[in-house]
């Protein structure tokens, strides 16, 4: 278990004083603090084609970008380059870890957890990110500088690296093992270490209205959904047809107005746009008979905790909450309204105590649908 420590201030204070608003370094956030993997693992990793990974480094003065998988990284040499490797809490359940801390925050504003190893003189660059994020310091010492918001003209190093000009630090620190920096977004920043280092960034991001947008008009084909017409009975004659009228450009806007402002449509899209998932799961492939009711129940009473699988998204809405309805990884899942309170358990905590779930598998439903989640591979027994 890691346990932060937010320099001396509660979550709520550093939300009050930080989040979204200014950078901030937590020194010792983490204190006495182990890296869960080693740079050997992390590079690993990275050989998997289901893994997102890239390499950053500079050849000749100019800046690379290679995308993984990685079969060897000999020809990058001792010093100066970086292995970016995302959503590792999706595949290494001891990374996700470190996330855990940070639930303060909602999950459904979580991103991921990117880690990365530099070489000495390494670094991605100056850039800017659309997210919050904090940057927490494994081992090695990592220089970070950090300039104010505003406009700062970004331009592309190479063509997969949007960089930013040079800036005027208002941060400019040495991180050290255990140490943090929170960054908002639309801050510049550049990192470079200064002896191998590992780094884990944990990512926080919302949506954009086209993507909002975007989803919603999935959701509505999906389900077959807002099919009406407008209408227009009682319509005035015109004398300009060629004008859209302000009536008119009325009418079009409420029409789709009714459908946002439809609590019922609108929260059910909510809660299936944000549980899906950012990255690729590791969803193990499960054998043919999967876990029988005997095995499951077994488990359980010999005291088995339940992990959920890193990066899955498991989220409630108050409001169908009251009517047994959650969501998991883009799906919305129904179950009686008297399970409102085993729902909040598996949606709030990645790990469930036997304990806890014990009570509940003597309901048929709620045996029924943890059956169907372990084997589609959501959830897992553990030492499974
Ligand atoms: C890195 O760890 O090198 C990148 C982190 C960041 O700047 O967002
Ligand atoms: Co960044």
């Amino acid at each position: 278990m890691f346990s932060l420590e937010l320099s001396g201030l509660t979550p709520q204070q550093f939300l009050a004083t930080y989040w979204q608003k200014k950078p901030t370094v937590i020194r010792q956030g983490f204190k006495d603090f182990q890296d869960p993997i080693t740079a050997d693992e992390l590079a690993g990793l990275a050989c998997d084609e289901t893994v997102e990974s890239r390499l950053v480094y500079k050849k000749a003065g100019e800046w690379q970008a290679e995308f993984g998988p990685f079969e060897s990284y000999e020809h990058l040499g001792e010093r100066e380059w970086t292995l970016v490797v995302q959503a590792v809490d999706h595949w290494l359940p001891q990374v996700a870890a470190l996330a855990e801390p940070f639930n303060f925050i909602p999950s459904w504003r979580k991103d991921d957890l990117m880690m990365s190893f530099s070489a000495p003189g390494g670094g991605v660059g100056p850039h800017i990110d659309l997210y919050d994020v904090f940057i927490i310091q494994g081992t090695g010492k990592r220089q970070w500088r950090v300039g104010e918001r505003g406009a700062h003209s970004e331009f592309a190093a190479h063509e997969a690296l949007l960089h930013v000009e040079d800036f005027e630090p208002i941060i400019d620190v040495v991180l050290l093992p255990g140490d943090i920096l929170y960054i908002p977004p639309g801050f510049p920043h550049d990192g470079k270490a200064l002896e191998a280092a590992l780094s884990y960034s944990v990512g926080f991001r919302t949506n954009s209205g086209y993507e909002l947008i975007e989803g919603l008009a999935d959701y509505l084909g999906e389900h077959c959904l807002a099919k009406d017409l407008m209408t227009d009975a009682g319509r005035l004659m015109t004398l300009r047809p060629g004008e859209i009228s302000a009536q008119d450009y009325d009418l079009i806007k409420q029409h789709l107005l009714k459908m946002i402002n439809d609590d019922e449509l609108f929260s059910r899209f909510t809660g299936e746009f944000l549980s899906q998932a950012k990255h690729e799961l590791d969803i193990a492939p499960q054998d043919d008979e999967g876990y029988s009711r005997e095995e499951v129940i077994g488990l359980l009473q010999q005291g088995t905790m339940l992990h959920r699988l890193g990066g899955l998204r498991c989220l409630y809405l108050a409001s169908g909450l009251s009517q047994g309805r959650f969501y998991i990884d883009g799906d919305e899942k129904q179950l009686p309204s008297e399970m409102k309170a085993v729902i909040q358990l598996l949606c709030d905590h990645s790990s469930v105590s036997a304990e806890l779930l014990l009570p509940w598998i003597e309901q048929e439903a709620f045996l029924e649908f943890l059956i169907e989640q372990l084997n589609a591979g959501y959830w897992y027994f553990d030492g499974a």
